[in-house]
């Protein structure tokens, strides 16, 4: 067996869920969620992973296991002009690391304050604006280096061992959570329809880039971890699973959350501080709160060094393959860079908060570049290559391969051809007239 290769099936499903599986689930999900009307925003989300999200990583997969090689070869099979998607993916992968391992770096301050002292960090605002940040954030960096320099079978390894602990933390809470007073009132604003004005044509754009960076699709990694995949196995079916599991836990997420809200009657639409500043507030309240806070920010770290394993291992397998460097040494050089580059981002709103562009601060900069400027374009041109100027249908050949019959080759082709681009666009669009809103309030 070839040393970069998955050694089981299982081993490849969770590492992928655990790529996908992260901070978009368990601190962004609930917060735009919250922020554009519950129940509503759901039916939108999960109609979006169907018709957008797993036709094309479908075709992400696919194309991996067919050429074998890291996005940026994988695009020049079909093209030599096609370099640039793959590129633009391992651009953004690594740009959106340098800011997701900040947040990681918070995770880990809360969990570290919750065990030595029981309680959260006194002010989230003034701790996210100190420049104790760079040292959780160097932190975290380094133990998603750790894990990636042992290789394929690590992130296997630690992938089989933190998803099913993941999930049994958040079950564990969220038997706490909806047995408070009053829960039920936050189950009813995820999955029963009211009127409500928060959901709005933006929401929709949301929904749909939510459910991009979510799968963690255009960046990369599907086609990296579809490289390593053996030829029988069968990519539709893998793709559900991962699917099915992303969606869960962020499901799983709003379960654990909104009725521990509602019960306390705080805001729901509170935003990005929702798990750093309300959570605390109620895991204060509720007895052995403390407990469940641990249980809470250690499922949270799972999550997101998975993921940030992943995002550090699509420029791992670029640098090693371009520049036939060894793995070691790539590992910890773009972790280092990656490091460097997170820096500005942990002392956006202090040190730093003097430094803007057009109102963006550094870290916003970083969020707004990856999510409505570079992963719409490469997604744009990754359907425009495969699907206008290359044929789908050899990629939906691939899907057979251990598929034995792949039923919806051509809807998938369709899909990919015209929905996908057409919802890509909006998109865009939309991320376009935000940060043209943004730009002129500044
Ligand atoms: N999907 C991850 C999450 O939900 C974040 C993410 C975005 C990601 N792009 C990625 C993870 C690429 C790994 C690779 O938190």
């Amino acid at each position: 067996m070839k040393n970069n290769q998955w050694s089981s099936r299982l081993g490849f499903v969770l590492a992928t869920a655990g790529a996908a599986i992260g901070l978009g689930n368990l601190w962004k999900f609930p917060y735009i969620m919250g922020r554009n009307g519950g129940f509503s925003f759901l039916i939108v989300y999960l109609l979006f992973i169907v018709i957008l999200g797993l036709p094309v990583m479908m075709l992400e997969m696919s194309l991996g296991r067919y050429s074998g090689k890291n996005p940026v070869e994988s695009y020049k099979k079909i093209n030599k002009k096609a370099g640039i998607v793959g590129f633009l993916g391992v651009f953004a992968a690594f740009v959106i690391l340098s800011y997701y391992s900040v947040i990681g770096g918070w995770i880990l301050k809360y969990l570290f304050s919750y065990v030595t002292t029981a309680n959260a960090p006194a002010d989230f605002a003034a701790f996210s604006a100190s420049n104790e940040t760079v040292l959780w954030h160097f932190l975290f960096m380094a133990s998603a280096v750790i894990i990636c320099l042992m290789g394929v079978k690590g992130i296997e390894k630690a992938s089989k061992f933190m998803m099913p602990a993941l999930f049994i933390l958040m079950i564990i809470i969220i038997v706490r959570t909806v047995t408070l007073p009053n829960a039920v009132e936050g189950l009813k604003f995820m999955f029963l329809p009211s009127d409500n004005s928060s959901f709005t044509f933006t929401s929709i754009s949301e929904a749909l880039g939510q459910v991009f960076y979510s799968l963690s699709l255009c960046m990369g990694i599907t086609i990296t971890y579809g490289s390593y995949l053996k030829k029988d196995e069968n990519i539709p079916k893998s793709c559900a699973q991962v699917a099915v599991m992303d969606t869960a836990i962020a499901v799983l997420a709003g379960i654990a959350i909104f009725p521990a809200v509602f019960s306390f009657g705080l805001d729901v639409e509170q935003g990005p501080g929702l798990i750093f500043g309300i959570l605390p507030k109620i895991f204060s309240e509720i007895g052995g709160g403390f407990i469940f806070a641990i249980a809470f920010f250690i499922l949270v770290f799972f999550a997101a060094v998975t993921s940030g394993i992943a995002l550090l291992e699509v420029s791992v397998s670029f640098v090693t393959q371009k520049w036939k460097i060894g793995r070691k040494k790539a590992v910890l050089g773009v972790g280092l860079a990656v490091f460097l580059l997170g820096v500005p981002s942990c002392l956006a709103t202090g040190a730093l908060s003097g430094f803007n562009i057009a109102g963006y601060n550094f870290f916003d900069l970083m969020s707004v570049f990856t999510d409505n400027i570079l992963l719409p374009l490469s997604g744009l041109l990754m359907c425009w290559f495969v699907g206008w100027r290359w044929e789908p249908k050899i990629l939906a050949n691939e899907m057979t391969l251990g598929a034995k019959k792949f039923k919806l080759a051509k809807i998938w082709i369709f899909t990919i051809k015209y929905i996908t681009p057409v919802l890509i666009l909006v998109v865009t669009v939309s991320g376009f007239v935000n940060i043209y809103n943004t730009v002129t309030a500044a």
